[in-house]
C-alpha cells in the first residue's frame, strides 16, 4: 500500500503512542472461548486500516484539552466499532477483499463473519460502559443505529437508477459520516467542552466523514486493488448509484441513460439469481460515460467542499498542533489514494 500523504502522516505521528496503546487494548478484547472469533480478530487487527477514527478521537480530545488515559479506551472501541461494521459490511457488499487481503468472508464464511462482527460490536459496548460516561454511551449507541439504517437504505436502492442525491447523502451520512462524527465527539466529551464546542467537533468529524466516503466512491471508479486493498467497480458491480454515476446521470443524453440503466439491469440480473459477478465489459458503458462527463473529478471537487466546511467548523478553537494535525486528517479525507 502507498504511503498517505505526508502531512497526516506527521499528524498520526503527533498521536503515536496514544496508538499504540489502543492497538494492545483492541488485542486484549480478542480474548475469546472461540477460536474462530480469535482468528477472524486477528485477521482483521493485522492486516492494516489506516485507523482515522481513534487517532480523530485522540486529537479531538487534545484539542479540548483532555490527553488523560481514557482516550485510549474510547478511542479503541471506536475502531472495534468500526471493525465490526467491516466485518458485516462485507458480507452485505459480497466483498472478497478488505485491507488487500481476503475479508473475513471470504475466508470464514457469511455466517462466521457475521457472528464476529456481533462479538466486535458487544466488545466495543462493553469498552463504554467500563469507561461509565453516558454522554458517550448516547453518542455511540444513537451511531450504531445510524450506521444499520444507512446500510438498508443503500440496500433498498440498490440497481436504481432514480436514486437522488439526497438520498445518496441520506446513505453516507448515515453508514459513514456518523461514526466519523462520533469520534470527533467523543473527543470533545471526555474535554469536557460546553455544547456549542461539542457541536462543532460532531461537525467537523460529520463533513471529515463525507469527505472521506465521496473519496472512497470516487476511488472505487479510479484506483486497482493493488493500491485500494479492495477491488475495484464493487459499487456498480453491486447497483450502487454512488456519487461519480449520479452526476453522470444528470448531466448525460437520453440514449447514455439507458447505456447506464441497462448496465445496470445486468448486474441486478447477476445478483437475484446469484450468479457470478458481472464482469468488467459489461460495466465497460456505463464506466465510459461516468469518464465522459468527469464523475469522478466532480467527486473529488464536492469533498475538497466538505473539507472545507469541515476546518471551518473549528475554526474558533486555538490553532495549537492538535488542530493542524486535524485539518491534516480532513484534507487527507479527501485526497488519499488507499
Ligand atoms: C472503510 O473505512 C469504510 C468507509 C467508510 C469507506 P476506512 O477506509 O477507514 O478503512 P480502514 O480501516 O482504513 O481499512
Ligand atoms: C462504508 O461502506 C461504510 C461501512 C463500512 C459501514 P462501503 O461499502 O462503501 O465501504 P467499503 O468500500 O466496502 O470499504
Ligand atoms: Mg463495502
Ligand atoms: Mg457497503
Amino acid at each position: 500500500m502507498s504511503a498517505p500523504p505526508a502531512a497526516f502522516a506527521a499528524a498520526l505521528e503527533r498521536v503515536d503512542e496514544p496508538l499504540e496503546l489502543v492497538e494492545r487494548a483492541m488485542r486484549e478484547q480478542l480474548a475469546s472461548e472461540s477460536d474462530v472469533i480469535a482468528a477472524v480478530g486477528d485477521h482483521v487487527l493485522s492486516s492494516g486500516g489506516k485507523r482515522v477514527r481513534p487517532a480523530l478521537l485522540l486529537l479531538a480530545a487534545e484539542l479540548c484539552g483532555y490527553t488523560g488515559p481514557r482516550r485510549v479506551q474510547v478511542a479503541a472501541a471506536v475502531e472495534l466499532l468500526h471493525t465490526a461494521t467491516l466485518l458485516h459490511d462485507d458480507v452485505v457488499d459480497h466483498s472478497p477483499l478488505r485491507r488487500g487481503r481476503p475479508s473475513a468472508m471470504a475466508l470464514w464464511g457469511n455466517r462466521r463473519a457475521v457472528l464476529a462482527g456481533d462479538f466486535f460490536y458487544a466488545r466495543a459496548s462493553s469498552m463504554i460502559v467500563e469507561d461509565g460516561d453516558l454522554d458517550v454511551l448516547w453518542v455511540f449507541s444513537n451511531t450504531i443505529r445510524l450506521m444499520a439504517e444507512g446500510e438498508i437504505l443503500q440496500l433498498q436502492r440498490s440497481f436504481d437508477p432514480s436514486v437522488t442525491e439526497a438520498h445518496y447523502y441520506a446513505v453516507i451520512e448515515r453508514k459513514s459520516a456518523a461514526l466519523l462524527s462520533a469520534a470527533s465527539e467523543a473527543g470533545a466529551i471526555l474535554g469536557g467542552v460546553t455544547r456549542a464546542e461539542r457541536r462543532r467537533l460532531a461537525d467537523f468529524g460529520r463533513e471529515l466523514g463525507l469527505a472521506f466516503q465521496i473519496r472512497d466512491d470516487a476511488l472505487d471508479y479510479e484506483a486497482g486493488s493493488e493500491v485500494l486493498g479492495k477491488e475495484r467497480w464493487t459499487d456498480l458491480r453491486e447497483g450502487k448509484v454512488t456519487l461519480p454515476l449520479l452526476l453522470s446521470l444528470k448531466r448525460c443524453t437520453a440514449a447514455e441513460r439507458e447505456a447506464i440503466e441497462s448496465v445496470l439491469k445486468t448486474a441486478a440480473r447477476h445478483d437475484h439469481e446469484e450468479r457470478q459477478a458481472p464482469a468488467d465489459g459489461d460495466l465497460a458503458p456505463a464506466l465510459e460515460i461516468v469518464a465522459r462527463y468527469r464523475g469522478v473529478e466532480d467527486s473529488v471537487r464536492r469533498a475538497v467542499e466538505h473539507v472545507e466546511r469541515a476546518s471551518a467548523a473549528i475554526a474558533p478553537f486555538p490553532d495549537n498542533a492538535a488542530k493542524q494535525a486535524m485539518l491534516a486528517a480532513a484534507e487527507f479525507a479527501a485526497v488519499r489514494d488507499r
